[in-house]
């Protein structure tokens, strides 16, 4: 069976503080983002891509993945959630749906076909891997109220898993609602449904700040080879 993949990447990378958005700084000798899409089209089971581009993106144009004939290409929006959902208008006649992070070029392939395994069945779910900290609650004075219990608690990552037409109403319906939505798992949840969580490898980071550059060369290089 063959899946689409929405790949939101229509951010600025505020965090990562470099001079163009995170997903076109270079790791191992190509954009981020073209290894975020390579790694994911190089999958068996993943046949189609939905990239959301930030509307007035001048980069990707000129890269030579951009011509690919598996690639859509949308108008991303304002947060992640608007961007995702562009993506999601883009497809029919699927019954599920991935949507994976342009800035996670470091996903196992061995991840996704757990993920994956969850197609046809009861409940749609993410990649996720256990929290390693002790995990503390804190008030506004950055005081702690309370120590949680780690070991119920998860790192969400990506890719996320959803039915289509489950996934298209549940972020529609958030956002109607104003709620705060960082990720698809969120707008399920919010709706009342089921997320199963799926034990993914903690070397799928999400570039996020200029250390996890090097993080994720050093991940990547392991993949590769
Ligand atoms: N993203 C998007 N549309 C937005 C915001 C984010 O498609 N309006 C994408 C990013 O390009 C990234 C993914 O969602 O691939 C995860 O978001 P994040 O890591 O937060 O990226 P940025 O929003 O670009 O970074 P920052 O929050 O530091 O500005
Ligand atoms: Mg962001």
């Amino acid at each position: 069976q063959h899946f689409t993949a929405v790949v939101p990447a229509a951010g600025v990378g505020k965090r990562m503080r470099a001079d163009i958005p995170k997903q076109y700084l270079p790791l191992l000798g190509k954009t981020m983002l073209e290894q975020t899409l390579e790694n994911l089209i190089a999958h068996p089971q993943i046949s189609r891509v939905v990239l959301a581009l930030h509307p007035e993106d001048p980069y990707f144009a000129d890269l030579p993945i951009a011509s690919q004939p598996w690639l859509t290409k949308v108008n991303g929006g304002e947060e992640r959630a608007d961007s995702v959902l562009a993506g999601l208008a883009a497809i029919q006649d699927e019954e599920w749906v991935l949507v994976h992070d342009a800035a996670r070029p470091c996903l196992p392939h061995q991840d996704l076909d757990k993920l994956l395994a969850l197609a046809g069945g009861a409940v749609g779910g993410i990649l996720a891997c256990p929290v390693r900290d002790t995990m503390k609650l804190a008030d506004e004075h950055n005081r702690v109220n309370t120590s949680l219990d780690r070991s119920r608690m998860w790192h969400a990552l990506t890719p996320q898993f959803f039915p289509l037409a489950l996934l298209k109403d549940s972020l529609q319906q958030a956002l109607n609602a104003n709620v705060a939505i960082t990720d698809e798992a969120s707008a399920i949840e919010w709706i009342g449904g089921t997320v199963q969580l799926v034990e993914g490898n903690a070397c799928n980071i999400k570039v996020t700040q200029p250390v996890d550059l090097m993080l994720a060369e050093f991940y990547l290089n392991k993949l590769l080879h």
